[in-house]
């Protein structure tokens, strides 16, 4: 197991939220929370230990997993997380990205920042069930 407190026998679900560390994905993994969920949440830099610390006080045991999904190495990390658990998913919300209007969002996909070929193929995995 990775963490403490994440145990295949509480009966919780477990749910996966991308980008869990801010804004849209941030609140999603609040909403799991309080319905009764534990939670692998992911992000691209360190504020996600500090929304997982937060999420930990609705009673959620929740793993961070740090890393970038814009990589397949950052990919495979969060997949990893989830298998690291021992637990099904019941719930997964690919929600990582950019942020900001439209136009912030065409000018990062332009730029390559986030590659979709490289997000989608590893995302599809993830929203099979186990
Ligand atoms: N807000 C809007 O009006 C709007 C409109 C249409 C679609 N969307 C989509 O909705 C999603 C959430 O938007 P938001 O406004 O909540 O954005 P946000 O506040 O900027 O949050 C984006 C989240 O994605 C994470 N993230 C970004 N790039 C990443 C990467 N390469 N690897 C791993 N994690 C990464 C961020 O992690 P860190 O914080 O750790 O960097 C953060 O947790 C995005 O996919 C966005 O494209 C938003």
């Amino acid at each position: 197991m990775r963490e403490l407190g994440m145990h295949a026998s509480s009966g919780r679900p477990l749910a996966l939220v991308t980008g869990g560390s801010s804004g849209i994905g941030r609140e999603l993994a609040r909403q799991f929370a309080l319905h009764g969920f534990d939670l692998v949440i992911g992000g691209s830099s360190d504020r996600v230990e500090e929304a997982a610390a937060a999420l930990r006080l609705n009673g959620a045991a929740v793993v961070p997993v740090r890393s970038d999904l814009a990589t397949y190495d950052g990919v495979e990390a969060a997949w990893k997380a989830v298998q690291e658990t021992g637990r099904p998913l019941a719930a997964a919300a690919l929600n990582a990205g950019i942020g900001g209007d439209r136009a912030t969002r065409r000018a990062a996909v332009r730029n390559k920042f986030l590659p979709e070929r490289v997000k989608t193929h590893r995302q599809a995995q993830m929203a099979r069930p186990s």
